[in-house]
């Protein structure tokens, strides 16, 4: 059920993604302080779990020695919405968990729950990637997580030209849509890309604050927080603990180790010839034209 897809609303899901997706749609209630932390997979998903936990709960955790983070997985301190609260129930509850509430999703924009975007006040941040470099952590996750379990994995040419047809995703629609909705309502969707987060993480770290509406004082700029925050959710950090070479996530199915690889931008030419990634940035010219959305390959 994992590898056979279906599209549904226009997007290509695993099988069975479509159960919890369909509970969440039907029953899944925002409240005007709900973080959405939104993303197509290998995008950046575990780095923006990490750092908006870390800045939304800093005043419960001043002394960042005793961040959760370093004791847990930022999957497990931020659920996915479908995977985690859906994939099991059919109606969580979810009234009990304190606010502000985290939740991740890899759900597109036109398949949320409609709550989310009908609360004038709950906020979606969403982080993109450059489709090469999220293509192949994608693939390595696949091989390193389920080609035990499942049948033998697809060839990287033969998953790189389904990519590019859109399968999974397509991975444009997913972030154009989020793209036009931040252009649209900028108070209500941030919209980041992994690679501006590379380049400047503290400039990214505080956008993210300003966005929520906590914005870091003086003090706390004085004091070094933005520089503690964005080292404690550093790759190295969150990769060398001892939680994330042990632990598992997803119900015991997911190493944590499997959600830290390389975190590198441009990992791809370690894998993909011109001629394929020529082939991606035609693509891309071709479906964000006009939108003001590039990336660099
Ligand atoms: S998932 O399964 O969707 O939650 O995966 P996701 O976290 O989106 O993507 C995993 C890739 O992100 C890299 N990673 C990081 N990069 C920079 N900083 C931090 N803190 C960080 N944490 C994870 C991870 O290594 C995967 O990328 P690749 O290229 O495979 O290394």
């Amino acid at each position: 059920d994992g590898r056979k897809l279906v599209k549904y609303q226009g997007f290509w899901f695993p099988l069975n993604y479509l159960r919890p997706l369909l509970s969440a749609q039907k029953h899944f209630k925002a409240n005007d302080s709900d973080i959405i932390l939104s993303t197509l997979p290998k995008s950046g998903t575990t780095w923006l779990k990490a750092l908006v936990f870390s800045i939304a709960n800093r005043s419960i955790y001043p002394n960042i020695d005793q961040s959760p983070l370093l004791t847990s997985n930022p999957h497990k301190l931020v659920p996915f919405i479908e995977f985690d609260l859906y994939w099991n129930e059919e109606n969580p509850d979810l009234t009990h968990i304190p606010s502000p509430r985290i939740f991740s999703t890899h759900i597109p924009l036109n398949a949320l729950p409609n709550c989310i975007l009908e609360s004038s006040e709950c906020k979606i941040i969403y982080i993109c990637r450059n489709p090469l470099d999220q293509f192949i952590s994608h693939y390595y996750f696949v091989l390193q997580n389920f080609v035990s379990k499942d049948a033998a994995p697809l060839e990287l040419d033969e998953a790189f030209d389904m990519f590019c047809r859109g399968v999974p995703g397509p991975v444009w629609e997913h972030m154009l849509a989020y793209w036009n909705a931040h252009l649209e309502n900028p108070r209500k969707v941030l919209f980041l890309k992994y690679e501006d987060l590379k380049d400047n993480i503290g400039f990214n770290v505080k956008k993210i604050a300003e966005f929520l509406g906590f914005p870091f004082s003086l003090e706390e700029e004085e004091q070094g927080l933005i520089d503690e925050i964005s080292r404690v959710c550093s790759f190295g950090n969150l990769k060398n603990l001892e939680v994330n070479k042990n632990g598992y996530v997803m119900d015991g199915l997911l190493k944590n180790s499997s959600y830290f690889r390389k975190g590198e931008v441009g990992d791809w030419t370690n894998y993909l010839t011109p001629a394929m990634a020529e082939r991606m940035k035609k693509l891309m010219e071709i479906k964000f034209q006009g939108s003001g959305l590039m990336f660099n390959i």
